[in-house]
């Protein structure tokens, strides 16, 4: 009875919230329709892809006992989740936090280097399913002209009973300079099938791609943005922020080629695991985003 009351407390919160503060259009004029021929698709071959930015992620977070046992049990509703914002200097964390997944999934991981211009260093990880996924290679972008402080975390997924393929790109900017950085997003696409990678690509993670980082006014200048083949699956209208005073599409998903992703959505844990605002941003200030990979 308790749990039904904050649920719907929760969704009325959130459904209030979202009137008056629903400022940006989607940033782009491709729409994000997307096949659903889900039953068509033997489930083995459904790949539940996620990003997920776990804000200022490291040792301390990770000790607290509570916030661990709702992260392994997010973390491995996926086949295959981008992790962001991991800044643990000791780099044994993360390691902690693959072990204790495997005791739920057979997961792997890649994982990039600590990646930034000063001190201050995050690192990205892709866990896995190596069940259902192989990893064939991966790569940093090189990044030429240093336009990324995090520059993406490139790899190439293979699913394994029919062996369809997927660039998965991940990246986290800057929130100073969100247009820059996504511009670049085109030009890491095209270095990567430049290498081998596939041509079917998700881009993914927190863009910072809405509110104050990333107007409607800088939509233009952005390819990605304005570039029909590029697909953005999360609007403009979402809510990736967990906090209640704001109302901001942070984090996305951009698709290119032929792949068919579906049921694309914010996985609000919150209301999975019957959380009020300040439970919930023990574990993040960021909700995953979540879409359905049909290979
Ligand atoms: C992990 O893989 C092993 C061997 O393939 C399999 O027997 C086991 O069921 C898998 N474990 C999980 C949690 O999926
Ligand atoms: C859109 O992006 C693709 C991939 O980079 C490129 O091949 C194509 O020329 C671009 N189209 C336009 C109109 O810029
Ligand atoms: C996708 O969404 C539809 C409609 O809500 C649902 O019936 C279907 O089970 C979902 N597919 C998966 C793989 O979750
Ligand atoms: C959230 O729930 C916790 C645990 O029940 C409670 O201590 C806290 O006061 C609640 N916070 C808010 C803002 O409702």
């Amino acid at each position: 009875m308790m749990e039904k009351t904050l649920v719907v407390f929760l969704v009325v919160v959130q459904a209030v919230c979202q009137v008056p503060l629903t400022t940006s259009p989607p940033p782009t004029l491709s729409t994000s329709v997307t096949s659903t021929p889900t039953t068509a698709a033997p489930t083995d071959r459904l790949i539940k892809i996620g990003a997920f930015n776990i804000q200022s992620f490291g040792k301390t977070k990770y000790g607290r006992l509570d916030v661990r046992d709702y992260l392994v049990q997010i973390v491995t509703q996926y086949d295959a989740i981008m992790i962001q914002e991991i800044k643990d200097v000791s780099e044994t964390m993360i390691y902690k936090f693959l072990a204790d997944c495997q005791l739920h999934r057979n997961f792997s991981m890649v994982l990039s280097a600590r990646l930034g211009r000063s001190r201050y260093r995050e690192q990205y990880a892709l866990f896995y399913d190596h069940d259902k996924l192989t990893v064939n290679k991966y790569a940093e972008y090189p990044d030429p002209q240093d336009i990324f402080h995090r520059e993406p975390l490139i790899v190439h997924l293979m699913e394994k009973t029919k062996g369809k393929e997927l660039t998965l790109m991940g990246v986290h900017t800057d929130p100073d300079d969100v247009p820059e950085e996504l511009g670049e997003m085109e030009n890491a696409y095209n270095w990567a099938v430049g290498q081998g990678y596939p041509t079917n690509a998700l881009m993914m993670g927190d863009f910072n791609a809405d509110c104050n980082y990333f107007k409607a006014s800088e939509y233009s200048s952005v390819s990605l943005a304005t570039n029909s083949s590029f697909t953005w699956l999360i609007d403009g209208s979402a809510d990736t922020t967990v906090s209640d005073r704001t109302d901001c599409a942070y984090d996305r998903f951009v698709s290119t080629g032929t792949g068919l992703f579906s049921n694309t959505t914010v996985d609000r844990f919150d209301l999975t695991f019957h959380l009020n605002v300040s439970q919930a941003k023990r574990i993040s200030d960021h909700y995953p985003i979540r879409t359905i990979w049909v290979a």
